[in-house]
């Protein structure tokens, strides 16, 4: 059986997207939280995945002796050292087409720099934020007269949709 381990700071709609699409595979997810309160630990007892609740800080600590055959970042708001990252394969989502609008906020920068086409990437993680290697990327049109609360669902759908399948073929 594969294990993952899932690392999020907030809302937590990707890492439920990833639980239900490996319902019934032979795919083990566990959650870390660098969050105390954030949302995405009340999905995981919803959900009931083992969760795990670590400051940023103390990432290295914990994860020195445990094993997973992938970290996945699904909105994990910290940069991770290079000792963590060394600890076996680390991939992120960013929620636009990079190298174009790195860092938080992406959503809404590309919204309001007036750009026709934004996207979604999946990429492995280096130190530095959102580069590293580039797996997938899907392009999101931004239509006439849409608002920023639709480009944001339509964004949230694509990432929903093409991270976990994109998990499964790594592993
Ligand atoms: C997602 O849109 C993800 O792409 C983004 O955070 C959101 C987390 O949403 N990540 C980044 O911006 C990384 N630089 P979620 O908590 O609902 O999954």
């Amino acid at each position: 059986m594969k294990k993952i381990l899932v690392m999020a700071s907030g809302n937590g709609s990707n890492f439920e997207a990833i639980v239900e699409y490996f319902r019934n595979k032979d795919v083990l997810i566990e959650l870390l939280c660098n969050i105390e309160g954030a949302n995405v630990i009340s999905r995981a007892k919803r959900l009931g995945i083992k969760y795990f609740i670590v400051k940023f800080t103390d990432t290295y600590k914990f994860l020195k002796d445990k094993k997973y055959d992938l970290y996945v970042l699904a909105g994990y708001m910290r940069i991770l050292p290079r000792n963590v990252l060394a600890l076996g394969r680390f991939i992120n989502i960013h929620p636009s087409l990079l190298p174009e609008f790195r860092g938080l906020n992406a959503i809404k920068r590309a919204y309001n720099s007036g750009c026709k086409v934004t996207g979604v990437t999946v990429h492995y993680v280096e130190e530095e934020v959102d580069t590293g290697e580039i797996i997938a990327a899907r392009k999101c049109e931004i239509e006439q007269g849409m608002a920023l609360c639709e480009l944001e669902g339509k964004i949230h759908q694509i990432e929903h949709n093409m991270y976990p399948k994109i998990i499964e073929e790594i592993l």
